[in-house]
C-alpha cells in the first residue's frame, strides 16, 4: 500500500472508531489537529508520513474514557497497523507517540526518561492549539459539561502545578481549566510555527475571562 492510501484508511478507522465520541474529543478535533500538524510540519525537518499517522492516532481511547486505563490507545492503534501490514518500527514510533503526547504525561515526575521526537513534538503543538483560543474554549466547556461540573465557582481557587494524579482527579468548575492547563500553553509549544499561532488564540482567552468576570460581577 502506498502512504497516501495508508493514511486514508487510518482516517476512515478513526472516524469510524469516534463516531460516538464526546464533543471535545471526536473525529473533528482530529482533523483540525491533522490539519494544523500538517501546516506546522511545512516548517519542520520531520517525516510527514509518521505526523499524519500520529496525528489521526493520538486520540483514539483517551484514557479518562476508559477509567484511565493508558494502554488500550496504543494497543488500539497497533492492532489496526498490524492488520494493514504496517512495519514494526513505524508502529512503535506510533505507539510511543500516543503514550507520551498527552498533557498530564508530561506531569508525571516518575517519568524522567520521557520519549520524545520531532514528529511527537509537532503533533503536540497542533493538539495543544486545538485547547485553546475559541476552539479551546467551547471544548472545555463541552467537557465540563459531560462531566456535569460547574461553569464557575469563586470559592473554589484554581490550583497550578498539579501532579499528575491531581490533574486526572481534579473535579473543580471549568473555568479553573484556564489556569491548570490552557493558560499555560503558550509557552510550551515546541515549534517556532505553533509558537506563533498559540499567540493570537492565547489573547483571545484572556479577553474571554475579563469578560466573563465582568458579566458575572454584573455589569451591563
Ligand atoms: P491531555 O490528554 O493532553 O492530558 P486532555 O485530554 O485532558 O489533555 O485535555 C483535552 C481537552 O479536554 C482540554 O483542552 C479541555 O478542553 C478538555 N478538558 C480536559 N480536562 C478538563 C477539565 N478538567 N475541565 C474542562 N475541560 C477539560
Ligand atoms: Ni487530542
Amino acid at each position: 500500500m502506498v502512504q497516501k492510501e495508508i493514511i486514508s484508511k487510518t482516517a476512515d478507522f478513526v472516524r469510524s472508531v469516534l463516531k460516538d465520541a464526546e464533543g471535545g474529543h471526536d473525529w473533528f478535533h482530529i482533523e483540525r489537529v491533522w490539519k494544523n500538524a500538517k501546516h506546522i510540519a511545512e516548517h519542520e525537518d520531520v517525516d510527514l508520513f509518521i505526523v499524519e499517522l500520529g496525528a489521526l492516532l493520538h486520540d483514539i481511547a483517551d484514557a479518562k474514557f476508559y477509567d484511565g486505563d493508558e494502554n488500550i490507545g496504543p494497543e488500539k492503534a497497533e492492532r489496526f497497523l498490524k492488520s494493514i501490514g504496517i512495519e514494526r518500527s513505524v508502529i512503535d514510533h506510533i505507539k510511543n507517540i500516543i503514550r507520551n503526547i498527552s498533557y498530564k504525561s508530561g506531569l508525571d515526575a516518575k517519568n524522567t526518561k520521557r520519549f520524545s521526537s520531532k514528529e511527537m513534538q509537532v503533533i503536540q503543538d497542533a493538539d495543544r492549539l486545538d485547547a485553546i483560543g475559541a476552539i479551546g474554549i467551547a471544548r472545555t466547556f463541552n467537557y465540563g459539561g459531560f462531566k456535569n461540573r460547574e461553569i464557575y465557582n469563586p470559592e473554589i481557587k484554581p490550583e497550578i502545578n498539579l501532579t499528575k494524579e491531581a490533574y486526572k482527579k481534579s473535579t473543580a468548575p471549568t473555568i479553573n481549566h484556564f489556569y491548570e492547563k490552557l493558560l499555560l500553553l503558550k509557552n510550551q509549544m515546541n515549534t517556532e510555527a505553533g509558537k506563533k499561532i498559540a499567540e493570537n488564540r492565547h489573547k483571545y482567552m484572556e479577553d474571554f475571562l475579563e469578560q466573563f468576570y465582568k458579566e458575572w460581577d454584573g455589569e451591563r
